[in-house]
C-alpha cells in the first residue's frame, strides 16, 4: 500500500459541473477472498456492459488505490496489455458485454489508514466510504455505479470463526487445513462504497424485529466476547429505530437478516454497508458503569441513523459525492426527529442547536466554508462536515417547517418513490419535495448553492395599537461567494402581551427578500417579541433586545426552546460585551444581576423538569461567543466566561448546593427523572467549582466517591480535573486502575484531562501523549486528547502559542499514519483570521510549518491550503 507515499503533484480539483455517467454499467460483482491478516487475495469478477446514457469509450478505467492486478482476464482470456494510470487500470475493451476478472493482493494488517481492508484487534473489516473499496479491488468506485454483489469468502476457522457481508447468508463449509468459508448474497444493488466484510472472533447479541408486512429479520449485534454485556442499549435502540421508521416514514426494512459489529480503530462514527453497519465501539457499548446519559443518547441517536440510512442513502443513494448531503442531511434530520420522540423535543432541540452554533457556524464563517452541496473538492473525505450534515439537515427541516409534518411526509413517500434503486440527486429531493408537498421551492434551491449563515436584523416599532416588524437579511461573503442573493427564511414568531405574559398564536413568516416590514395590529402596549421559535431557520438573529424582555421571555415564553434562548441572549449579550468593548462597572452589575435572578428563576421553577433545568443552566459555550466577534481575544472570553461562573456561584452558592443535595438523592435509574437528577447534580458541582474550590473540590470527591455510575463519576472527575487538590491525583489514579481494561473509559481519562480547565492543562497533555496508552495508531485515543485539548480554549489558545505547536506537531505526526483523522485536526488552526493578530500570526505559522512538509497527504494538504487562504 502507498500509504505513505509523497503526492508527486497538486492533486486535481473535482468539480460537480463536470458530471458525466460512467460509460459502463457494471450490473453484477462477484468478490472471493482468501483471508489472512497481512496476505489476503482478492478475486473479483465484473460483468460489464455498455451504458447506454453514457459516452462511448473502448477502454474502462477500474479506480485503484494502491493496488497492482496478479492477474486480469476478459472473458476468460488472460489480457497483459493492461495499463497503469495513476492508481488506476485501464483495460481496453471493444464490445458491449463483458466479464473482467482481475486479482489482487492486499496486506491488511499494513493498512493505517483504516480505509479498505484492514486489521482491527486480530479481526478483519472494511470501510469503504467514500472511496475506500479502490483499495481492495479495481472497480468504478463512485456512487453511481450499482451492483449486486455475491461474495465468498475462506480463511482460519479459528482465526476467523465469523465471516460475514452484506446481504443474506446463502452457504457456508469447511474446507482443508482448518479453514472454513462463507457465501453472501445481496440482492438490491448497491455502489462500492455500501459494500462490507467483517472476519474474525465475535460473539453476538441476538434477537427478532418483525416489519410491518411481516418479514421475520434476525437482528445480530458483533462484539468481542468480554463487550457482549455492553450490548443491549444498541440492540434496544435497533428495534425502536426500526419501528419508528416504520410509523414515522412508512420505511420497512428489507433483508432477512440485520448485522451491526462493534470495531474500535474506526476513522467515523459508523458506516451503513447495505445489512452490515460497521459502528466504532464508542456508538455501541453501554452499561450504566462505563456509559455516561451523553454515551446512552449518542448511542441511540448513530444506532438510528444508521439503520435510517437503508433508505435514505442504500435504496436511494447519491449520484456524486457533491450529493452527500442528500443522504446525510436528510438521515441526521431524521435521526433527530427520532431522538426527540424518545428524549423529549425542546431539550434535544436545543443540543442539536448547541452543535450546530459552536461546530457548524464557526466553520461557516471561516475559509473551509462551504454549501451544503459543494461545488468543487480535492478529497472527497474532507467533505463530511457539520455543513453537509447539520446545515443539511436544517435546510431540510426548514422544508418541514413551511409544509407541515403531514405534506413534508408526503413529499418524503414520493421521493422514496420516484428514486427507490437510483443514484439521485439533492435536486431530485426538492423536486419530490415541491411536487409531493406542494411547496414552492424556486429561490429556496439557494440553500443548496450558498455558504454562510444568514444574518437576519429585527426591529420592533410600537406605534398606536401597531408593532411593526421590520426584518433585513444578509448573507456573508465566504470563498469563492463574493456576493450572494437573499434565501427564504421560515421564521415562527409570537408575539407576547407583557402585562397577561400571553400571546395570540404563534405565526410562521417565511422572509423571501432581503427586506420586509410586517404590521400587527391590536397592541395598545409594545409587544415582547419571540422570533425563530424552535430554531425554524440556521440563521443568526441580530438585535437589540432589552434585558426585561430577555428576562421577561426567559421566565415566560411558553415554547421551551424560546425560552432556553432568551437565556443564551440574556448571557451572551453580557459576556461579548464584557470580552469585546468592555463594561463599565455598572453596566457590569446590571448585567450580572439580570443573569443570576434569571438562573435563580431557573434553580428554582418547580414546573421545570430536571432535564431541562440543566439545558437552561448551560452556559454558551466559548466557540460560540467568540463567532459573535468579528475578531475575538479567546483569554478575555475565558475570562469573562470563568468569572461570571465564579460570580454566580458566589451569588447563588446555596441553591446550588441544595440542587445538588436534591439531586444526590435520586437512586440511578435511566428515567427522565433519574437523568435530569444526574445532569443538574454536575452541572451544580461545575458552577461551585467556579467558587470556593476547596469546598467544592471536596463535593466533588464525594460525588466521585458516592458514584454508582459513569455518569456521576465523570461528571465529578471533570470537575475535579479543573481544580489544583490532592484529590485530583488520587481519584485520576483511581480512575485509571478501575478502568484501565477498557479502552473507552481510558479514552474519557485523556479526556477529561485535556479538556480541564486545570491552569497547567497544557503540560498535562504533553504528559499524556508520551503515556504509553497513548497511540496514533487509533483515533478514538487520538481524539479523546486532542480534540479534547482543540476544544479547550484556555489551553489551545495559550498565549505563547504552544497549543498550536501541539496540534500542528500532531497533524505533522499522524498524517503519513492516517491521513483522514489527521486533517481533521487542521480547522482549529484555521479560525485564526478571528482571532486577535498575536495568535493570529502564530496560528498561521503553524499552518505554514505543515504546509512546507513534504509528502503531505492529499486530505491535509487540501485543509491547509484553504486554510491559509
Ligand atoms: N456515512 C457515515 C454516516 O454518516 C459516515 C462515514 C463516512 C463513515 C465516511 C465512514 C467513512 O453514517
Ligand atoms: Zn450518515
Amino acid at each position: 500500500m502507498a500509504d505513505a507515499a509523497p503526492e508527486p503533484k497538486e492533486p486535481p480539483l473535482i468539480r460537480r459541473e463536470d458530471y458525466r455517467p460512467f460509460p459502463w454499467l457494471v450490473p453484477e460483482i462477484v468478490l472471493d477472498f482468501d483471508l489472512g491478516l497481512d496476505r489476503t487475495i482478492v478475486r473479483s469478477t465484473l460483468t460489464v456492459a455498455r451504458n447506454a446514457r453514457g459516452d462511448r469509450a473502448d477502454t474502462i478505467r477500474l479506480n485503484g488505490d494502491g493496488l497492482s492486478p496478479r492477474r486480469v482476464a476478459i472473458d476468460g482470456a488472460p489480457v497483459n496489455d493492461w495499463a497503469m494510470d495513476e492508481g488506476d487500470l485501464v483495460l481496453p475493451l471493444a464490445g458491449d458485454a463483458h466479464e473482467i476478472m482481475i486479482e489482487t493482493e492486499i496486506d491488511p494488517s499494513a493498512n493505517s489508514q483504516l480505509m479498505g481492508l484492514y486489521a482491527s484487534n486480530g479481526m478483519l473489516c472494511t470501510q469503504c466510504e467514500a472511496e475506500g473499496f479502490r483499495r481492495i479491488a479495481f472497480f468504478p468506485d463512485r456512487p453511481d455505479v450499482l451492483s449486486t454483489y455475491r461474495v465468498r469468502m475462506e480463511g482460519s476457522r479459528t482465526q476467523f470463526p465469523v465471516l460475514l457481508s452484506n446481504g443474506n447468508a446463502v452457504a457456508h463449509g469447511e474446507s482443508d487445513d482448518g479453514r472454513h468459508w462463507a457465501e453472501w448474497h445481496d440482492p438490491w444493488p448497491k455502489p462500492s462504497y455500501l459494500f462490507a466484510l467483517v472476519a474474525g472472533d465475535l460473539v453476538a447479541r441476538s434477537d427478532r424485529f418483525t416489519t410491518m408486512g411481516g418479514r421475520e429479520v434476525a437482528l445480530n449485534v458483533w462484539v468481542r466476547e468480554e463487550d457482549l454485556p455492553r450490548t443491549e442499549h444498541a440492540m434496544e435502540s435497533l428495534k425502536r429505530a426500526m419501528k419508528w421508521d416504520e410509523d414515522a416514514f412508512g420505511r420497512e426494512y428489507d433483508l432477512d437478516q440485520f448485522n451491526i459489529v462493534a470495531v474500535g480503530d474506526f476513522n467515523m462514527g459508523a458506516m451503513e454497508n447495505k445489512g452490515l453497519n460497521i459502528f466504532n465501539t464508542k456508538y455501541v457499548l453501554a452499561d450504566p458503569e462505563t456509559a455516561t446519559d451523553g454515551d446512552y443518547d449518542a448511542i441511540e441517536g448513530v444506532i438510528g441513523h444508521e439503520y435510517f440510512h437503508n433508505w435514505s442513502g442504500n435504496r436511494v443513494t447519491c449520484r456524486d459525492w457533491f450529493q452527500l448531503s442528500l443522504k446525510e442531511g436528510f438521515t441526521v434530520l431524521r435521526d433527530q426527529l427520532f431522538s426527540q420522540d424518545l428524549q423529549g423535543e425542546a431539550v434535544k432541540r436545543i443540543e442539536d442547536v448547541r452543535v450546530l452554533r459552536s461546530v457548524q457556524f464557526p466553520e461557516d464563517s471561516g475559509p473551509l466554508a462551504h454549501p451544503i452541496r459543494p461545488d468543487s473538492f480535492r478529497e472527497i473525505s474532507n467533505f463530511y462536515t457539520a455543513t453537509v450534515y447539520n446545515k443539511g439537515a436544517e435546510v431540510i427541516r426548514m422544508m418541514r417547517t413551511m409544509a407541515g409534518p403531514e405534506a413534508f411526509r408526503a413529499g418524503t413517500d414520493l421521493y422514496f418513490d420516484r428514486h427507490d434503486g437510483e443514484a439521485a440527486t439533492c435536486e431530485d429531493f426538492v423536486s419530490a419535495m415541491e411536487d409531493g408537498a406542494g411547496l414552492d421551492l424556486g429561490t429556496f434551491r439557494r440553500w443548496y448553492s450558498q455558504a454562510g449563515t444568514p444574518k437576519v436584523s429585527v426591529e420592533l416599532d410600537h406605534r398606536g395599537n401597531t408593532a411593526t416588524l421590520t426584518l433585513r437579511q444578509y448573507v456573508p461573503p465566504t470563498p469563492g461567494q463574493p456576493a450572494k442573493q437573499p434565501m427564504p427564511i421560515p421564521l415562527r414568531l409570537a408575539l407576547f402581551d407583557r402585562a397577561s405574559g400571553t400571546h395570540a398564536g404563534e405565526q410562521l413568516i417565511v422572509l423571501e427578500d432581503a427586506e420586509a416590514t410586517i404590521a400587527f395590529d391590536g397592541f395598545a402596549e409594545r409587544p415582547v417579541l419571540s422570533i425563530n421559535r424552535g430554531f425554524s431557520a440556521p440563521i443568526s438573529i441580530e438585535r437589540q433586545a432589552s434585558r426585561d424582555d430577555l428576562v421577561f421571555l426567559a421566565a415566560r415564553d411558553d415554547d421551551a426552546f424560546a425560552r432556553a434562548e432568551a437565556m443564551q441572549e440574556l448571557v451572551v449579550g453580557h459576556l461579548v460585551a464584557a470580552a469585546g468593548e468592555g463594561l463599565d462597572a455598572s453596566d457590569r452589575q446590571q448585567g450580572q444581576d439580570a443573569i443570576a435572578e434569571a438562573l435563580a428563576a431557573v434553580l428554582e421553577d418547580s414546573r421545570l423538569d430536571d432535564l431541562m433545568r440543566g439545558e437552561l443552566m448551560v452556559l454558551p459555550g466559548e466557540a460560540y461567543l467568540a463567532e459573535q466577534m468579528l475578531v475575538a481575544d479567546p483569554g478575555r472570553i475565558h475570562r469573562e466566561r470563568e468569572g461570571l461562573k465564579r460570580w454566580l456561584a458566589g451569588e447563588l452558592g446555596d441553591r446550588l448546593r441544595t440542587l445538588h443535595s436534591r439531586a444526590s438523592a435520586v437512586p440511578y435509574a435511566l428515567d427522565r427523572k433519574a437523568r435530569g437528577a444526574r445532569k443538574v447534580k454536575t452541572l451544580a458541582l461545575s458552577y461551585l467549582a467556579a467558587g470556593d474550590r476547596e469546598a467544592a473540590a471536596e463535593l466533588a470527591a464525594r460525588q466521585y466517591d458516592a458514584a454508582d455510575n459513569m455518569t456521576d463519576r465523570q461528571g465529578a472527575l471533570m470537575a475535579l480535573c479543573g481544580l489544583d487538590s490532592a484529590a485530583r491525583t488520587d481519584r485520576l489514579i483511581d480512575f485509571y486502575r478501575r478502568h484501565r481494561s477498557n479502552a473507552l473509559v481510558i479514552d474519557k481519562w485523556f479526556s477529561l484531562q485535556a479538556m480541564s480547565l486545570h491552569p497547567a492543562a497544557i503540560e498535562h497533555v504533553k504528559a499524556l501523549r508520551e503515556h504509553q496508552d497513548f497511540t496514533l495508531r487509533n483515533p478514538n485515543r487520538v481524539r479523546a486528547l486532542y480534540m479534547a485539548f482543540a476544544g479547550n480554549p484556555h489551553a489551545f489558545h495559550t498565549e505563547s502559542g504552544e497549543g498550536y505547536r501541539l496540534v500542528a506537531d500532531l497533524i505533522l505526526d499522524l498524517d503519513p499514519i492516517n491521513a483522514q483523522t489527521a486533517a481533521r485536526f487542521v480547522p482549529p488552526l484555521g479560525r485564526w483570521r478571528r482571532i486577535e493578530p498575536g495568535r493570529a500570526a502564530l496560528m498561521r505559522a503553524e499552518l505554514e510549518r505543515i504546509a512546507a512538509a513534504p509528502g503531505l497527504s492529499r486530505d491535509t494538504r487540501e485543509q491547509v491550503e484553504r486554510s491559509l487562504g
